[in-house]
């Protein structure tokens, strides 16, 4: 049987969805089991009681990253753990592009996927690069203009369901994906001028300080403003805009459009 975890979430959701018009069964898993339908098991990453594997052959593992790294470690340690534990044959993690090394929340992951390559498990790493749904949160036009801080810089983005169609791909012959880590960026880098274009606005290019004194103003979480800034710095430096084509050769079809998923 595959399990899918996190499925109330958004990208959850959509690789539910897509098992269930590719007729593959599976039991999904979440921490909030109101929210999701069909055959579900309650599964909180915080609470060790709930993470239970019995006859799960395969795993999606959707991480579940907003915390401090100690958190999100800790959370995924506890499943890989209990999957060892359980008899899960191998686990398919949902991973950050290679290309987000920079990025504050980078280093959980990174050490998610050690953890799985070092366990007993067969794994795949998803490699997702940032969605398109992100870009567009970051770049939302106010007054007919898009003030973000990503000078002239781009994002090889990803529409959070084509992310979903690689992970339930690879979930119908986890087999043939074992020990595999791939890249999923998109095939064409966006910037801001393209988004604000898309929009039908002007974009305007904003200092970091200027970002971060806004966002000292929004009332986030501690670990939330260095996030989001090294999201902006990252993009705006030039490192996220690597295209690539293993997204593409997975889904067998050309990607969605990213200007079309902006949200
Ligand atoms: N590539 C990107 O651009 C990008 C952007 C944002 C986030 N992410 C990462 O990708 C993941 C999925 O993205 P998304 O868009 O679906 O995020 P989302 O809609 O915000 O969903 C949050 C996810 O975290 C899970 N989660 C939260 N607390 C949990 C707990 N205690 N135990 C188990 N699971 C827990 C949720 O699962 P349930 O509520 O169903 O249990 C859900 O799958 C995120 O969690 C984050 O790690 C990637």
């Amino acid at each position: 049987m595959l399990m899918i975890t996190g499925a109330s979430g958004q990208l959850g959701r959509l690789v539910t969805t897509r098992l269930q018009e590719l007729a593959v069964p599976f039991v999904a898993g979440t921490h909030d089991p109101t929210q999701v339908g069909g055959h579900t098991r309650h599964l909180d990453f915080d609470r060790p009681e709930t993470l239970q594997f019995p006859g799960i052959r395969t795993l999606l593992l959707i991480s579940a990253g907003y915390g401090e790294d100690d958190v999100v470690t800790a959370r995924h340690d506890r499943v890989i753990t209990a999957a060892e534990r359980d008899g899960v044959e191998q686990v398919v993690y949902t991973s950050l592009t290679g290309a987000g090394d920079h990025l504050s929340f980078s280093l959980a992951h990174r050490w998610t996927e050690r953890r799985l390559q070092r366990s007993r498990l067969a794994w795949t790493i998803l490699r997702n690069g940032l969605y398109a749904e992100l870009l567009g949160s970051l770049t939302l036009a106010e007054d007919g203009v898009v003030h973000a801080p990503l000078s002239e810089g781009k994002l090889a983005a990803v529409a959070r369901a084509d992310l979903a169609d690689v992970a339930a791909e690879v979930l119908l012959r986890p087999a043939e994906h074992a020990g595999k880590v791939y890249e999923l960026v998109g095939p064409q880098a966006i910037g801001g001028a393209a988004v604000a274009e898309a929009r039908g606005a002007e974009y305007r290019p904003v200092s970091l300080a200027e970002t971060r004194a806004r966002l000292d103003q929004a009332g986030l979480l501690p670990f939330q403003p260095p996030m989001l800034m090294s999201i902006y710095s990252s993009i705006s430096g030039g490192f996220l805009a690597g295209t690539g084509s293993e997204l593409a050769r997975l889904l067998g079809r050309s990607p969605r459009p990213v200007l079309a998923h902006l949200g």
